[in-house]
Formats: C-alpha cells, sequence, structure tokens
C-alpha cells in the first residue's frame, strides 16, 4: 500500500499511470488522478482502468466532462462535449443577456425594469451540455432541448434538470411544443457536421464510442446543419439567434445555407479552434 493510496493494494497511483501510459493515454498523470478520486474501492479503479486502458472516452469511465466550468454526466453511447463548443456558450450567452435586457423605452423606468427570462432552445442536444452551460450562465433561462437518441435524451434530462429544463425526443424541431414557434430568442444548435468520408478518420476514440447519428453530417456535413437553418425562422422571435458550430473549412457553405433565412455572420476563436455560423432573425418578420 502506497503512502498517497487509499487502496490497499493493487493499482496503486504509479502503477495506474503506467497502465494507461502504457494504452497511449497522453494525459496519464491527470487521468490516474482523476480516475483515483472517482474509485470507491481498489476493484472500481482496475475496473475504470480496463475500460481506459481498452480506449473508451475517459468521460464515459468517469461519467462526466468538465465543460463550461461545469461537471456534465455524460452516459456511456452519448457525445461527449468538446471544449471547443464553449465558444459557441460564449457567443449565445453574450446575444441572450442583450436579448434579456429591458426594452429601450423602459429606459425611464430602468429602476424597476429587470431582465426577462430568455427562451433558449438546445437543438440536437446530445448530453444536454450547452442549454445546462447557458443557464448556469444566464441564471434565469426558460430551456428546452431536443434529440432523436433516447440515450442523450436521457441524460439531457439529468443535466438540464436543475435549470427546469424540459427535453424531447425526436427529429430536430419535430418535437418542440408548438407554442415555441416564433418565440425562440436563442437557438444553439450543435449538429453532426463531419462529413460521411471522413467518420472513419476521427480518432478511435470518438469513431468507437460515440454514435454515428452525433458525428455523421451527410456527404459534406452539412446536410443536418441545412435542415436547422431552414427551419430556424419560424421558430426564432424576431432579432432571435441561431448558433451552430462547423469547421473553419465548411464556413463559407454553411454560412450560406443560414443566409437562406437568416442574416448570417461567421465567429472564429483560434484559441479554441471553433467556428459558429450566427444567423440572426430580422426584426419586423412576421411581428
Ligand atoms: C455533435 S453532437 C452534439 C451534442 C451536444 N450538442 C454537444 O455539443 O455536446 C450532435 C447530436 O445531434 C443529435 N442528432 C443528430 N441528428 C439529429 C436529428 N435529426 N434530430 C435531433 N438530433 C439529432 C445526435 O444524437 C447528437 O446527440
Amino acid at each position: 500500500m502506497s503512502a498517497s493510496s487509499p487502496f490497499p493494494s493493487g493499482l496503486d497511483r504509479a502503477a495506474t499511470v503506467t497502465r494507461l501510459r502504457a494504452a497511449g493515454c497522453v494525459f496519464a498523470e491527470d487521468e490516474a488522478r482523476l480516475l483515483i478520486s472517482a474509485a470507491r474501492t481498489p476493484a472500481a479503479l482496475a475496473a475504470m482502468v480496463d475500460r481506459r486502458a481498452a480506449g473508451q472516452p475517459l468521460e464515459h469511465v468517469l461519467g462526466w466532462a468538465e465543460f463550461c466550468g461545469l461537471r456534465i454526466a455524460v452516459d456511456p453511447g452519448v457525445f461527449v462535449p468538446r471544449r471547443r463548443t464553449e465558444f459557441l456558450v460564449r457567443r449565445a450567452a453574450a446575444l441572450a443577456r442583450r436579448a434579456a435586457a429591458p426594452a429601450r423605452q423602459d429606459t425611464a423606468r430602468q429602476d424597476t425594469a429587470r431582465p426577462r427570462a430568455v427562451v433558449v432552445v438546445d437543438l440536437c442536444c446530445g448530453s444536454g451540455a450547452v442549454g445546462a452551460a447557458l443557464a448556469a450562465a444566464l441564471g434565469q433561462v426558460e430551456l428546452y432541448a431536443a434529440d432523436i437518441d433516447p440515450a442523450a435524451v436521457r441524460c439531457a434530462r439529468r443535466n438540464v434538470a436543475a435549470a427546469g429544463g424540459r427535453v424531447y425526443q425526436g427529429d430536430l424541431y419535430e418535437p418542440l411544443p408548438a407554442r415555441l414557434r416564433g418565440r425562440v430568442d436563442i437557438l444553439a444548435a450543435n449538429v453532426p457536421y463531419v462529413p460521411s468520408g471522413d467518420v472513419g478518420l476521427l480518432p478511435p476514440e470518438a469513431r468507437a464510442h460515440e454514435p454515428r447519428v452525433a458525428l455523421d453530417g451527410g456527404a459534406d456535413g452539412l446536410d443536418v446543419l441545412r435542415r436547422v437553418a431552414a427551419g430556424a425562422p419560424s421558430w426564432l422571435a424576431p432579432a432571435g439567434h441561431l448558433l451552430v458550430e462547423t469547421s473553419e473549412r465548411q464556413a463559407p457553405l454553411a454560412a450560406e445555407a443560414v443566409g437562406g433565412g437568416l442574416i448570417p455572420r461567421v465567429a472564429r476563436s483560434s484559441r479554441l479552434n471553433a467556428t459558429v455560423i450566427i444567423g440572426t432573425r430580422p426584426r419586423g418578420q412576421g411581428e
């Protein structure tokens, strides 16, 4: 038994690091620390290390991913939220704050005017990480999320429950309550956008442990994005925003798709290697 380990025998920290390193884990020290702190018993630790060494994503083994400073529950078979998607959340939160601010005509009564709860939809929600992070950032939101995959929906329900969010199962907008039409301030959609022919080139952790429906965006990767963009104008409130993540290479075509019914612009973070298309519904349309 090592001095620093709570475990009486078997895998201690050094042995865990060695095993993870041999399995090709680049951040073996960090991963060992996380696995050891998550395991209740030596047997549980050994099982977790086995799963990780066999190639399961660390987040699936731990049962959670860190995202926007939150612990998001991530079940096996559910897409692991990526750090780059925090850029979409930051952009969406900034736009939501502006939407929530009291209208100009209320400035005479600024002392009493309170920001309103914005209506947020997290479409293609996976674990619900985007919606949960927006709710945490904004404080008060009316949050709805949807995904086609039942495993994702079950997982998302756990993550958005604290914000009072509702999660629906079905194809894109189809399961959303009709009363949301024309009322959505922020429509966040991190859709699958890997071109079908590139799915086989993804790291094995994604290829083997995340569902194809979470990754494959069709021939040029933009099939789902185009469908989301086509439907967005009828769900967004006037001046509401659609935010979709894409790759830098796909951005021109993605912006063209969003521009069919909304005013598009491209936002980019080189630090996070993230590209987001923001489409805004013009004021005056259908008001
Ligand atoms: C790239 S993952 C993103 C998940 C989550 N938004 C995130 O950022 O972690 C895409 C998600 O879209 C869902 N999806 C794919 N096609 C869909 C469709 N037609 N309708 C609803 N959800 C869909 C998948 O099940 C998957 O959870």
